[in-house]
């Protein structure tokens, strides 16, 4: 079983090397280690020099979450004779610990590894629940497992560095927990009118993983109640995969606030009329967070699409297991239903009515 450690005790610079002082000794531990901190510390940990052998600098772009990566990875732990008793420390946002965790997994049938989160989305969500991969021939996450660490741990401070839109990108999981399974602590977030910056919430960073770390170990392998993590997210990707058509750079954190304001929208048609006003301010809330990303131009962008082609890339989901498209959809804040079929009509006219200019100032 995973033992997950979470630090917000000292306040910090975004140092990582202090961050990795809360790691348990290992005998001779190797790094992967995301390439961002690689000009940022002295040294890593343990007196080891950005420059040893031991650490495997990671450059953390989708375009390198790859076989190609992997086979490097490969390459470097056979140089350096690891053996089923090495263990692996990986350091860094989700592209990171996604590959070297996939990539620990299968080397000699698999390593003990820890999980060093640095990016709000991987603290409150890519280090939880086991699933590791890379993206194959351009589809995401296409090869994988599900394999725990031994240990995660998570340190605020290190998040301190964090650009503003990697925030929201974690933020809208942040937002997303909340909206599937604790409606206080959304009550607290829907105050907020500005994302706060994440070192500064260590308490909401802790209540965020615990409901995922909750949820996953139930449903490790994601027959049921895992399968609400997915809100928002069938219209994220399908956002996702026609911006990288276009050339247009949607980044996640938008592309899920995007889809959360759809899917809560859409469950305010089939929730009782005592939930659907919470519903559709939370919709409201979360577009307002969106709004606050301008240059992005985010919302014009999707009220330019053509539902029936976001229609088309939502029925590609790999998780749609039938013909029909699957949806998480609240019935109240917190309760959150999964695999609740959608059709083509209601998306359409749900998608309609959201982005059209007259009826923006209700949604
Ligand atoms: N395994 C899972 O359950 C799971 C869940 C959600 C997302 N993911 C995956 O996670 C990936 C996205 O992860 P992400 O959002 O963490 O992005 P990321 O790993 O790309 O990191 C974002 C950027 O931040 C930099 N960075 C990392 N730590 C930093 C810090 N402390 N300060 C400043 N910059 C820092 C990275 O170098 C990178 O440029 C996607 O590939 C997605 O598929 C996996």
């Amino acid at each position: 079983m995973t033992r997950y450690c979470f630090n917000s005790s000292h306040s910090g610079t975004g140092d990582l090397h202090e961050a990795l002082t809360w790691v348990p000794p290992k005998e001779a531990p190797l790094f992967i280690i995301d390439a961002f901190f690689k000009d940022r510390s002295n040294f890593i940990a343990n007196e080891i020099h950005p420059s040893s052998n031991r650490i495997f600098w990671l450059q953390a772009n989708e375009n390198q979450k790859s076989i190609e990566q992997l086979s490097s990875i490969w390459e470097w732990l056979i140089q350096l004779e690891a053996n089923r008793s090495t263990h692996l420390i990986i350091v860094g946002g989700g592209i990171t610990l996604d590959t070297g965790a996939f990539a620990a997994t299968v080397f000699q049938r698999g390593l003990a590894f820890t999980l060093v989160p640095t990016t709000l989305l991987a603290q409150v969500d890519a280090s939880i629940g086991g699933k590791n991969g890379v993206n194959l021939f351009g589809l995401k996450n296409y090869i994988g497992t599900i394999n725990e660490p031994m240990e995660v741990i998570a340190d605020a401070q290190v998040l301190a560095t964090l650009p503003a839109h990697h925030v929201l990108s974690g933020w809208m999981e942040v937002v997303k927990h909340s909206l599937i399974a604790d409606a206080n602590l959304w009550s607290q977030l829907s105050h907020y009118q500005n994302i706060p910056r994440p070192e500064n919430q260590p308490d909401l960073i802790q209540a965020s993983s615990q409901i995922k770390r909750t949820i996953v170990k139930d449903d490790l392998y994601e027959g049921g109640r895992r399968k609400s993590l997915n809100f928002g997210h069938t219209v994220a990707h399908a956002l996702e995969s026609i911006g990288s058509r276009q050339a247009v750079n949607i980044p996640h954190g938008l592309a899920v606030g995007l889809g959360m304001v759809f899917s809560l929208n859409w469950s305010a048609q089939l929730a009782a009329e005592n939930s659907r006003i919470e519903l559709l301010h939370a919709a409201q809330v979360i577009r307002g967070w969106i709004e606050q990303f301008p240059e992005l131009n985010c919302i014009r962008w999707a009220a330019s699409l053509d539902p029936e082609e976001v229609w088309k890339h939502m029925k590609r989901d790999k998780k749609n297991r039938t013909n029909e498209v699957l949806e998480v959809a609240l019935m109240a804040i917190g309760e959150a239903h999964w695999d609740t079929p959608i059709i083509q009509p209601s998306f359409e006219d749900v998608w309609r009515r959201l982005f059209d200019e007259n009826s923006s100032a209700q949604n």
